[in-house]
């Protein structure tokens, strides 16, 4: 058996997150700035072979579990391929996607045919104008749309991806939380992360998740603590009665570094130890020996630092830029 993925901090390492590509079909606020980002030469994106050697060699050192990101990764063409041959690869127990959902009714069944097992969707509010606003100019429907095909395909769980934001959807926590009464759907609260350099929208948005435990208390609707599969760093709960269940992601109130199984593998071919860091290590160079592909992944773990310093004053003081979500794929 090969000696397995684990950092310095005794972190064992079995969830790889694929960025498939940059480019995304909406523009969300907290995600890239209105005039959108600079987007990756076509040659830069590594190809599904490339992807695939790279799941193959990360397979044998105790990966388990693949994420699909993007930007949106339903914009790229023939992702059922690349989905087909993950779940083919011997060792790969859990294949999921985090998406928009936009695409969803279309690729449903495709999706589930080539063997994904689930999908986390990103959606931000339920009414339509602000649905709009904050993805700027997305359809509420076809979001609604592609989450209906996904329970109907059992794309299971299926995860709701809320980015809470202080006057934008903090009006709406109560309909999120009854949400979970009617339909099996896992809503995901998430703390508004201070991520890129020009972030500007931040300071003034952020919201801890204290506010959703308060709103629930407020509605008499008590939040029992539950466990949910794959539910890496949200914290589970569920209403009484419900059908699906409340989690609350807090990485900047309460981070989760502690436990963290996660590399990431970028569109352009870099290995990313940390969401938050700018180390990179780019996979070009030795994508044609496992071995020396395995060693990288060692080495992309011997630079993961023990935890993230998320705040807007540390994201100003950067010199570089970091890459935006858009290119890491959350
Ligand atoms: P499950 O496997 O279903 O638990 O998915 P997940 O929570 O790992 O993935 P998803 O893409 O749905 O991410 C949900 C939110 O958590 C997003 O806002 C991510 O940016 C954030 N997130 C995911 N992984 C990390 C991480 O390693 N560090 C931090 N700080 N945030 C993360
Ligand atoms: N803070 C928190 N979550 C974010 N996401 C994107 N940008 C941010 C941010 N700045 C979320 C998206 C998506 C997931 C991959 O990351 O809503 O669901
Ligand atoms: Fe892991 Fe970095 Fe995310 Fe912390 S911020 S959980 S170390 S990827």
């Amino acid at each position: 058996m090969m000696k397995l993925l684990e950092d310095r901090y005794g972190r064992r390492h079995d969830y790889l997150r694929i960025s498939v590509t940059d480019r995304c079909n909406l523009r969300c606020v907290y995600c890239m700035g209105p005039e959108g980002v600079k987007l990756l030469e076509h040659r830069q994106i590594l190809s599904y072979e490339e992807i695939l050697k790279i799941v193959r060699a990360a397979a044998e050192v105790g990966v388990k579990k693949i994420r699909i990101t993007g930007g949106e990764p339903l914009v790229r063409k023939g992702i059922e391929y690349l989905i087909k041959k993950i779940a083919e690869t011997p060792g790969i127990e859990d294949i999921a996607m985090t998406t928009n959902g936009l695409l969803l009714e279309e690729k449903a069944l495709a999706l589930k045919e080539a063997g994904l097992k689930r999908v986390n969707v990103s959606l931000d509010s339920l009414k339509p104008e602000t649905y709009s606003q904050v993805t700027r100019g997305g359809d509420l429907n076809k979001a609604l749309a592609g989450i209906k095909a996904a329970l109907h395909y059992r794309l299971t769980p299926v995860k709701i991806n809320v980015v809470l934001m202080k006057g934008i959807n903090d009006e709406e926590i109560d309909d999120f939380l009854r949400l979970t009464l009617e339909y099996p759907l896992h809503v995901r609260f998430i703390e508004y992360m201070p991520i890129d350099a020009h972030d500007i929208a931040w300071e003034g948005k952020y919201l801890s998740l204290q506010a959703v435990k308060e709103r629930a208390s407020t509605l008499g609707l008590p939040l029992e603590s539950i466990e949910v599969r794959g539910c890496g760093p949200a914290e589970m709960f569920k209403l009484p009665g419900a059908l699906g269940s409340v989690g609350l992601i807090h990485p900047v109130s309460k981070h989760f570094c502690f436990s963290c199984n996660r590399l990431r593998l970028t569109a352009d071919g870099y290995l990313k130890p940390c969401l938050y860091w700018q180390e990179e290590l780019p996979v070009r160079p030795v994508l044609n020996d496992k071995e020396a592909l395995q060693e990288l992944f060692r080495k992309a773990l011997d630079v993961k630092r023990q935890q993230h310093t998320m705040s807007p004053q540390r994201n100003r003081d950067l010199e570089e830029d970091r890459r935006g979500m858009s290119k890491v794929g959350g």
